[in-house]
């Protein structure tokens, strides 16, 4: 009898074992301000998974940029404990974390700094090490994916935000990242690049966080959505649910998404 027992306790133990080392982030306690007597984001604990599509909505200023920035360990001085795949974002573990992390900036120019669009997204491939036959083609289908092959040899200055966009999302397609990070992916773009953006993120199967004010973006992308209000997770749970719900909206400084108004009744 304390033989089954064991062995219960066992299972239990492997099955929370696996449960771990499928999580792929997670926030403990979270705080962190730019400025000392400003508190910006403030005990913020979530896990994520292998699988999961997360959108992280909430009104301007609530955030959302700085907790992206947190996990690709752009702000180091936080408090509490963010790991990704068991590893501590910190000084000293940032390259492994870059490796496992695509991201794409809210503003382009942060992330574009090659003069000519082939070599701002060969450059991580490169920079990994990879033969140029192989990095050529990574190139060229990453730019067939966000379909601007015809600006390769661009130069960066001369593109529009759109564009610079679309560039900036191939950069991290060029890599396989186990883990994708878009911030405001959605701006600049138009319907056809919006639509194509979409197609896109639901072929990435793995885990990906996407902040956002474009709610029917997120509704078509993700299965679950992180609420943030004033530096704080409100809400975190069902795309479908939280998106759906007017008044939760509504009280944080959001709006439904387009597809869902004038659906009341
Ligand atoms: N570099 C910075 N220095 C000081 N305050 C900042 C800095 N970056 C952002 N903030 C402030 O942090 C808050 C959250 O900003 P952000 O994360 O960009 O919000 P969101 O992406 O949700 O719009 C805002 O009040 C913003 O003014
Ligand atoms: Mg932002």
């Amino acid at each position: 009898m304390y033989a089954g027992r064991a062995s219960r306790q066992e299972k239990n133990l492997r099955k929370e074992l696996e449960i771990m080392s499928h999580i792929h982030i997670a926030f403990n306690h979270v705080n962190f301000s730019y400025e000392k007597s400003a508190p910006i984001l403030q005990d913020i604990t979530f896990t994520a998974h292998e699988h999961d599509s997360i959108g992280l909505i909430g009104a301007n200023g609530v955030g959302k940029s700085t907790l992206l920035k947190l996990l690709v360990g752009l702000n180091l001085n936080y408090e509490g404990s963010i790991r990704i795949e068991e590893i501590p974002v910190a000084k000293e573990t940032l390259p492994k974390i870059r490796e496992k992390i695509g991201y794409v900036f809210q503003d382009s120019d942060s992330q574009l700094f090659m003069p000519r669009v082939f070599d701002d997204v060969a450059f991580a491939p490169r920079n990994y090490g990879l033969p140029e036959e192989e990095v050529k083609k990574r190139v060229e289908k990453a730019l067939a994916m966000t379909k601007i092959g015809h600006l390769k040899d661009k130069q960066i200055y001369k593109m529009s935000g759109g564009e610079k966009k679309l560039a900036s999302i191939a950069t991290i397609l060029a890599m396989t990242p186990d883990i994708i990070l878009m911030d405001e992916p959605s701006i600049a773009l138009d319907p056809r690049n919006r639509r194509n953006l979409i197609h896109i993120l639901n072929g990435f199967g793995h885990l990906k966080i996407i902040a956002s004010h474009d709610l029917d973006l997120v509704l078509d992308t993700c299965s679950r959505v992180i609420l943030m209000h004033e530096g704080r997770i409100i809400q975190d749970g069902g795309a479908k649910e939280i998106l759906s719900d007017k008044e939760l909206l509504e009280s944080h400084g959001l709006e439904l998404p387009f597809c869902m108004q004038g659906q009341s009744g």
